[in-house]
């Protein structure tokens, strides 16, 4: 009998420390059925009577004990249950409390402009298409109009993998491997990281550009100048001033550099547009018809133009921010005013 009111008071007290992780209806439940009218101990205590007379005092001592034990451990549960308010805590997980959100990410300002400049393109029939960050030479250069040793390769510092293959510095290899897939007409948009050999607080070894290409027949530089300028209008805004300025590169003929108005002085000057008024966003022409020829497209039939632009440098005018390094130094503070 001794070892049953051991038992009885050991399995009680383990299946109270559950109880109270479910809630009160478990103690009570436990409470009937150790200490109730009817429960195990209440019974032993019932059946003194009829055991041995000389085991009815140590029986009955111990039965009066564990049963105040316990008693007062169920008691002592409801009491802690009541300063919780009701609520169970199930190993330190309490599920009735109010849940804590998540901190939402937010997309990088880069990638927001880039996706704002995808879509403005895309209302304008334009497709996005993509190319390898590890490059050839001859689609970074030689089918561009640049072969080997022409002093237009130095306008971009390479980095060069082996003699063959380099780390694009730009994305216009990306017009090549089009238009060596796709007849015209065609009209690509291409964002993507390209590195150069360059930094400091206006350049940075990786940088983000879009290439725009449109190739049809009769396609000409009004038309360049229309789709850039309504591009310039949506980005920014749509009273932005914009110039475009003879330039040169190996792969357009004619070529520009395309300035807005400064954003951040109206066009008054300041330090930001070093007093002149503008600002240097996109280079811009018409395609090179030895492009064309390294494609097979008949330069007869076909005309075409392309663009480039530097997303960071869009997104600094956009937001006015000054430092082109803070996009790359993953502040916190910084990326979330974004969102
Ligand atoms: C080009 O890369 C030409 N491929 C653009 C082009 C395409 C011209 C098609 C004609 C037809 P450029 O080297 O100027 O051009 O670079 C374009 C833009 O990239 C610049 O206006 C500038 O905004 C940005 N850029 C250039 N170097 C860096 C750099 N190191 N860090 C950040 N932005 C840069």
């Amino acid at each position: 009998m001794l070892d049953r009111l051991e038992t009885i008071r050991t399995e009680a007290l383990e299946a109270l420390e559950a109880a109270q992780k479910k809630g009160r209806e478990a103690i009570e439940e436990l409470r009937v059925k150790v200490t109730g009218r009817k429960g195990e101990l209440t019974s032993i205590l019932k059946s003194i009577g009829t055991l041995p007379s000389d085991q009815r005092p140590l029986v009955g001592q111990l039965a009066n004990k564990y049963k105040k034990e316990i008693e007062s451990a169920i008691k002592k549960a409801l009491e802690s249950l009541e300063e919780s308010g009701g609520s169970v805590c199930i190993s330190g997980f309490d599920p009735t409390l109010p849940g804590r959100r998540l901190p939402s990410g937010t997309l990088h300002p880069v990638t927001k402009v880039m996706d704002e400049i995808c879509a403005i393109f895309n209302r304008m029939g334009f497709s996005v298409a993509q190319g390898p960050e590890i490059e050839l030479d001859f689609y970074n250069f030689e089918a561009l109009n640049i072969p080997p040793d022409h002093p237009a390769r130095d306008m971009q510092d390479t980095f060069y993998i082996d003699e063959k293959v380099l780390l694009r510095t730009h994305t216009s290899p990306i017009q090549i491997r089009t238009m060596e897939k796709i007849q015209p007409p065609l009209r690509i948009i291409a964002p993507g990281k390209v590195y150069r050999c360059d930094s400091d607080v206006t350049h940075t070894p990786m940088f983000h550009q879009v290439e725009g290409l449109m190739v049809d027949t009769n396609v000409s530089f009004a038309d360049l100048k229309g789709i850039l300028t309504h591009f310039i209008h949506e980005i920014f805004s749509s009273g932005t001033g914009v110039r475009f300025r003879p330039s040169f590169f190996p792969f357009t003929e004619p070529s520009a550099e395309v300035d807005i108005q400064c954003v951040i002085c109206g066009g008054n000057g300041c330090r930001v547009c070093s007093q002149t008024g503008w600002l240097e966003v996109l280079g811009a022409g018409l395609v090179h018809p030895a492009v064309f020829r390294h494609v097979g497209y008949d330069t007869e039939k076909y005309s075409g133009f392309a663009f480039g632009l530097g997303i960071e440098r869009i997104t600094m005018l956009k937001y006015g921010i000054d430092d082109l390094r803070l996009f790359f130094d993953n502040d916190i503070r910084f990326l979330t005013q974004f969102k």
